[in-house]
């Protein structure tokens, strides 16, 4: 996490890098700084808490920084040390000559940092980041070159880093460099941006390079110079990017999360564009680069995320063992990095991930890769870390997400499987073709589903506000929905920091049962299908222990009026799709009950967007 950015070219650098680093808060917001190559000498500046309390911070010095056109600058998500305006980056050397900001994580600081007290240096932050400033600092005394002296630098440095240095003695020139961990080079003329990511400089330009790990750029107004770990010569090759600037804009909406629940209708457009022409036309999935015969043979996969992707991997597990028949495991990055699995060459292995960014999974993948695993990558970001370890990529054209809750990538990942379930039950030939005709007729009209639903969300509303006041808030669904709950109440706590827990409805009486009491709101995912009945049962369970029940159903019944105390209608559709119609009202729920609290919606306390550390 943390978000970096550097400029150097002929503009004024101060509102480069602060609007940079906006576009970068999602990544985390527990402080940030910036360093400029003012006049004379480089300038550091910080603050604790949001951007806004930087641009407060540098107020009063313009006249210090009005003409500088060279800085870098920092968002941090604090892993070593508290969120102070001490360990906020930039990081500086002893002398203060050499500035630094750094994303990631240096797993050999303290040995590095032992070694370097011994030789003179004074440490003045907690965090990891301090020892490379003084390491690069020592290193250029020694060679007296920025670049050579990043990268003598990184070879003695563990662990993951994308770093953006400047100097004193270099007035026009920047060297940055990564290693597991996002950055990319905007080339504008006579001038050069680095980021941890696009949206902070697809204002300015829309042609990039993506540095590879180890690689080193020296950048200057004129030109960027690319070498390798070993110090040879690259030839960076830039590529356009595929991003609007406009999707950084909240379009009228009051938060990006409201905004991009509102796009999932176009999100499921996109993703079928070229891949599903008519119900009675076959998926085409030309990225699955698995032959026919390996796919008529697979039995077994396994499917790899965090978070939100989790959910949607589950639902994943559901729809494939369903239509293909084919065992699926699931399980979260974290867990599955650590453990002896039994992951070989004829597993599937699928990645799932937003960011394409997130540490767990891209460590989960490249061990799988590593054992000969074909990888398959659902992710919205075709640009990222995961998406070049991949050897099918399945990219979801959410469009960029600035909501640190994901709202319609989870839409996207969930279309994602649709797709691939589909496209192998017509490989493997396990269902009969009236039915793929009859799911694939339905998954073509979910887009106006989600509209009639967002057409009514004032409803949603209402019903959200009446348990805006509760502590906690639980969701019970069965079959397919079950991770429809855990995703629904994830959402919830998130951002609203309600106790919202997520459970399989049989389970409530193993134990969750003793929770309820009149105070106690249970929301039920009640979708016509084969667990109906099933659930209805649990519900009335929950009710005869005096709990508030709602209900989320797609069910004339009139019955539940006596059973429920409020109840959100959505439009009918096949058990099979009614994951992604019941995830519509539950996050506009956890928006509206959020948002009633006056929480910071878009950028809840202590997430990041992009969780790039183990
Ligand atoms: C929740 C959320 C997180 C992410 C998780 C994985 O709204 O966004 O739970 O889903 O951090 O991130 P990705 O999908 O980028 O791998």
């Amino acid at each position: 996490m943390c978000g970096i950015v550097g400029y150097v070219g002929k503009k004024s650098v101060v509102d480069i890098l602060t609007d940079g680093l906006e576009q970068l808060e999602y990544r985390g917001y527990d402080s940030s700084g910036i360093a400029v190559m003012c006049k004379d000498d480089i300038k550091v500046y910080k603050a604790v808490g949001k951007l806004k309390n930087l641009r407060e911070e540098l107020k009063g010095h313009e006249n210090e920084f009005a003409s500088s056109t060279m800085g870098i600058g920092h968002i941090r998500w604090a892993t070593h040390g508290a969120p102070t305006v001490l360990n906020a980056h930039p990081h500086t050397c002893n002398c203060g000559n050499l500035v630094i900001v750094h994303n990631g994580i240096i797993e050999n600081y303290k040995e590095l940092k032992e070694n370097l007290i011994k030789l003179g240096c004074i440490f003045r932050s907690e965090t990891d980041t301090e020892v490379v400033a003084h390491l690069v600092a020592r290193k250029y005394s020694q060679c007296n070159d920025l670049t050579e002296a990043v990268r003598l630098a990184s070879k003695d440095i563990e662990g993951a880093y994308a770093l953006c240095v400047m100097h004193n003695d270099c007035k026009q020139k920047l060297v940055i460099t990564k290693r597991n961990a996002p950055l990319v080079v905007g080339v504008g003329l006579n001038e050069f941006y680095a980021a941890s990511d696009v949206p902070a400089i697809i204002k300015h330009t829309n042609k990039a390079v993506y540095l590879s790990d180890n690689q080193i750029a020296t950048l200057t107004p004129e030109k960027m110079e690319l070498i390798d770990g070993d110090g040879n010569k690259i030839e960076p090759k830039a590529e356009i990017l595929p991003w609007e600037p406009v999707a950084l804009s909240k379009m009228g909406y009051k938060h990006f999360m409201l905004k991009e629940i509102h796009e999932q209708p176009d999100v499921i457009r996109n993703i079928l564009v070229g891949r599903l022409h008519a119900p009675d036309e076959n998926v085409v999935l030309d990225e699955v680069k698995l032959t026919k015969e390996t796919l008529k043979n697979l039995n077994r996969i396994q499917i790899i995320a965090c978070g939100t992707s989790l959910h949607a991997a589950m639902i994943g597990k559901y729809l494939i063992e369903s239509f293909c028949g084919i065992a699926v495991d699931v399980e979260a990055s974290s867990e599955y990095i650590y453990r002896k699995t039994v992951t070989d060459e004829h597993t599937l292995v699928i990645g799932v991930s937003q960011s394409g960014e997130t540490a767990d999974t891209l460590t989960a993948i490249k061990q799988s890769k590593a054992k000969g695993s074909h990888i398959l990558i659902i992710t919205n970001r075709p640009d990222s870390a995961m998406a070049r370890e991949a050897d099918s990529l399945i990219p979801v054209s959410a469009g960029i997400e600035v909501s640190v809750a994901a709202t319609k990538s989870y839409v996207a990942q969930l279309m994602a499987f649709y797709l691939l379930a589909l496209y192998m039950a017509e490989i493997k030939e396990s269902m009969a073709v009236s039915d793929l005709t009859s799911l694939k007729a339905e998954l073509m009209i979910l887009p106006q589903k989600i509209e009639q639903i967002l057409a009514h969300k004032d409803d949603i509303q209402r019903v959200a506000k009446c348990y805006a006041n509760t502590k906690d808030f639980i969701y019970i669904a069965r079959g397919i929905n079950y991770p429809t709950a855990l995703e629904g109440a994830l959402k919830l706590k998130e951002i609203s920091y309600i106790n919202a827990t997520g459970y399989p409805a049989g389970e409530l009486k193993h134990g969750p049962i003793a929770m309820l009491d009149e105070t106690m709101p249970v929301l039920s995912i009640l979708m016509n299908g084969s667990v109906y009945e099933k659930l209805l049962s649990n519900s009335e369970e929950a009710k005869a222990r005096n709990a508030r029940m709602i209900a989320l159903t797609n069910s004339k019944d009139e019955k539940l009026n006596d059973l429920f105390e409020n109840i959100i209608r959505v439009p009918d559709v096949q058990e099979l799709f009614s994951p992604i119609i019941a995830m519509i009202p539950l996050q506009l729920i956890a928006y509206y009950i959020a948002e009633f609290l006056g929480k910071d919606v878009d950028q809840p306390r202590n997430l990041a967007k992009s969780v790039t550390v183990e």
